[in-house]
């Protein structure tokens, strides 16, 4: 299976989540490839904000070496599910495809933790640690529980 996780710039919250599902779904021998990308261009070829970076490591995840780049329409043949952070990123990646099947890959992470009520995990670019710390736990929680489904599935 194959898993792209997306936000705005692809340097905080999507390259978070890429490296909590790779932590957990290697800890849990769950055979996934996983990606991550953002809907803008800012930041094309960048690393992850430093306090993402920082962040994730304190909790035991390295997304150092990861590199942004932009979501793109073949990502939607590319992958078997699209999981966005906000209803921002829902509508830039829906506009970008008309085809229903393209559509019904596409969920918000947190409702992996809350079903059917698009929750936003909130964008930290302007907050503070205590918001990159939020980000991380919820971000963890959904991938923890999606890892948790796609083993049960799988049996
Ligand atoms: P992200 O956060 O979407 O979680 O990567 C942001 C990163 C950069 C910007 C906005 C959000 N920006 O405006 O440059």
């Amino acid at each position: 299976m194959k898993i792209l996780m997306v936000c705005l710039g692809n340097i905080c919250r999507s390259p978070v989540a890429e490296g909590v599902l790779k932590h957990l779904s290697s800890n849990k021998n769950l055979a996934l490839q996983i990606d991550s990308a953002g809907t803008a261009a800012y930041h094309i070829g960048e690393h992850p904000d430093k306090r993402s970076i920082q962040n994730a490591r304190k909790n035991g995840v390295d997304i150092s070496k990861l590199k942004a780049r932009k979501f793109s329409k073949g990502d939607f043949d590319e992958f078997d599910r699209i999981f966005v952070m906000d209803e921002n990123n829902y509508k830039n990646v829906i506009s970008i495809s008309s085809e229903k099947h393209h559509h019904q890959k596409v969920d918000f992470l947190l409702n992996q933790l809350f079903p059917g009520k698009n929750l936003p995990v909130p964008d930290p670019y302007y907050g503070n640690e205590k918001e990159f710390e939020d980000v991380f736990q919820l971000i963890y929680k959904a991938c923890d529980k999606l890892t948790d489904e796609l083993i049960l599935n799988k049996k």
